[in-house]
């Protein structure tokens, strides 16, 4: 049984990372579409294109579920793959549901790519949680481009947030979503401009768990070798490519560690 992670890039490690600490036993596979990145700021009929050819790969290659690793592709692509595909389909959206649950009478704000902002899946997810219209939305593209281009440096990320973060009043605020997978490389960055008492929160976790429960309703999931194999855009990873993602991995286990 392998179950498969796919991201426009890195970003969809984050969600691997947990999944590794989650189901050390399982074999999975991973796919960065890193030559089509960033999908936040394409359209959506190119973004659905990318993820289509994409989970084709996938499921030639052995694939018996797929975690769609990114909220952009879960918002542009996931019913229709849903319809489309005999296999599990687990989608990504932001986690403004637990914000409100574990907050419900401060602000949340919830940080994405355009196309996700944009969306309808996310207007729809509103209007189910957000009662209260206690939810803002900001746009970050620029974070997917630094995430990508191995740029976690506060001189570039801080200046960049400052100004995205400066027209909102967060001591009114009680949670930060971060609702792109790449966000979470810079948990660092977020974490010294947020008031102390306002969360951070990602779907990772959630995602896995929902993931866990999806191969046990279907009887997969039952343990392999813990092995991964990597690809980029359907090529397999070269040596400098895996290098570069054990340096993601260990960079992910420090951001993991930032609540
Ligand atoms: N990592 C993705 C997400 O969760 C998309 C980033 C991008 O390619 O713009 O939304």
């Amino acid at each position: 049984m392998k179950t498969a992670f796919f991201d426009s890039g890195i970003g969809g490690l984050s969600v691997l990372h947990e999944a590794r600490r989650q189901m050390p036993e399982e074999d999975f596979i991973f796919y960065a579409d890193c030559i089509h990145a960033p999908y936040g700021e394409k359209t959506p009929a190119d973004v659905q294109r990318y993820v289509d050819r994409a989970v084709d790969f996938l499921i030639e290659n052995g694939a018996q579920a797929i975690v769609l690793a990114c909220n952009t592709a879960t918002s542009v692509a996931c019913t229709a793959l849903r319809r489309r595909l005999s296999v599990p389909v687990i989608g990504m959206e932001p986690a403004a549901k637990m914000a409100l649950d574990l907050d419900g009478t401060r602000r949340v704000l919830v940080a994405a790519t355009p196309v996700t902002t944009r969306g309808e899946k996310l207007h729809e997810l509103m209007v189910r949680v957000d009662r209260q219209h206690l939810v803002d939305l900001l746009a970050l593209p620029q974070l997917v481009r630094f995430a990508e281009a191995d740029d976690f440096s506060r001189e570039t990320v801080l200046p960049y947030l400052r100004r995205a973060l400066a027209p909102f009043d967060l001591s009114a605020y009680s949670s930060l979503v971060l609702g792109c997978t790449h966000f979470n490389y810079f948990k660092d960055s977020f974490r010294a401009l947020l008031p102390a008492g306002m969360r951070l929160l990602d779907g990772n976790a959630g995602t896995v768990r929902q993931l866990k429960r999806r191969l046990q309703e279907t009887g997969a999931g039952d343990g392999g070798t813990g092995s991964t194999a990597y690809y980029f855009s359907g090529r397999p990873a070269g040596a400098d490519e895996l290098s570069r993602i054990s340096r993601l991995m260990e960079r992910l286990d420090r951001m993991r560690a930032i609540e």
